[in-house]
């Protein structure tokens, strides 16, 4: 992969590049595609599919994560990628891999806080990739947006000179966001699943009418939640989008996200408020 990247960066073709763990599904899709526009027809649009074990937690779910090669492979090709790059764990992670890379401000909270270690297994991982295949842009999902913003930040810090460039979330006709997780769900843990988005649409209209106390928003969030019965609400902030600090008084620009366990299935999603 490197040996190839090298040759595009002395021919000064444009590499757009869209990180993955797999089981690709229209969200990821969509992702490749603005890759693609990036990229124009000369340059290069390179997708990767790799579980990272250093972002899981010692209880999630890594052995069991969903896979499927060939199905990524053709979703790929449909979606216009010119590189599928699939590393294996003996070349990401040789036996004495000691090094890592840790953002420290905007990584602390919500997923942060939730999954210890989580945004340092993000970060070393994603610095790898980038150095694997030197890419001039990489695309990343709106879904994930306290990740996206992380990165953001260490490829400034740490200046990789790469263009961030972050996707809208793509979701399915009742507003559920796509994720590879939503395979977990069973038929009434997936109607359950919606809460997620209707709690980011009810804090947008009571928003639109005027300011909200961040309290009455949680309230209501939890109280949504709390009425589907196989649904914990794991937490719910409310945060500037550039600072990801935490606000008193929510109006619109406000950033939302939420988890929620369904089941025994994590979600994540957020949205402006
Ligand atoms: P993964 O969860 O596979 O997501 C890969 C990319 O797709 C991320 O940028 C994510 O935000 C984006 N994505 C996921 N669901 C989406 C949706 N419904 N709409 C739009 N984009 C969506 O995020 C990771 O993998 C990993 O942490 C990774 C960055 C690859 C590092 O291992």
């Amino acid at each position: 992969m490197q040996r190839l990247a090298r040759q595009w960066q002395r021919a000064g073709k444009a590499v757009v590049f869209v990180p993955t763990m797999g089981f690709l599904h229209r969200g990821h899709a969509s992702l490749m595609e603005r890759a693609r526009k990036l990229a124009g027809r000369k340059g290069r649009v390179v997708a990767s599919v790799y579980v990272n074990p250093t972002q899981f937690g010692p209880n999630e779910d890594f052995a069991r994560y969903p896979r499927d090669a060939k199905g990524d492979q053709r979703l790929c090709r449909a979606a216009g990628v010119d590189v599928f790059f699939a590393p294996g764990n003996a070349e990401m992670y040789p036996a004495d891999f000691s090094t890592a890379v840790q953002e420290e401000k905007l990584a602390g909270g919500m997923e942060g806080a939730a999954r210890p270690g989580h945004f340092r297994g993000v970060t070393t991982i994603v610095a790898k990739l980038f150095n694997a295949v030197l890419p001039t842009a990489a695309v990343f999902g709106a879904k994930d947006f306290q990740q996206a913003a992380v990165i953001r930040r260490m490829t400034r810090d740490l200046n990789f000179p790469v263009k961030i460039v972050v996707a809208p979330t793509v979701r399915e006709a009742d507003g559920l966001a796509m994720s590879s997780r939503n395979k977990y769900l069973s038929p009434a843990e997936r109607e359950q699943a919606t809460v997620l988005w209707r709690a980011v649409q009810r804090a947008q209209e009571a928003v639109a009418r005027r300011p909200v106390a961040v309290a009455q928003l949680r309230r209501e969030t939890a109280r949504m939640v709390e009425a589907q019965p196989g649904a914990r609400l794991d937490y719910v902030e409310f945060f500037d989008p550039e600072t990801l600090q935490p606000v008193r008084t929510v109006k619109p620009g406000t950033r939302m996200a939420l988890a929620v366990f369904v089941g025994k299935t994590r979600l994540i999603d957020n949205g402006g408020v």
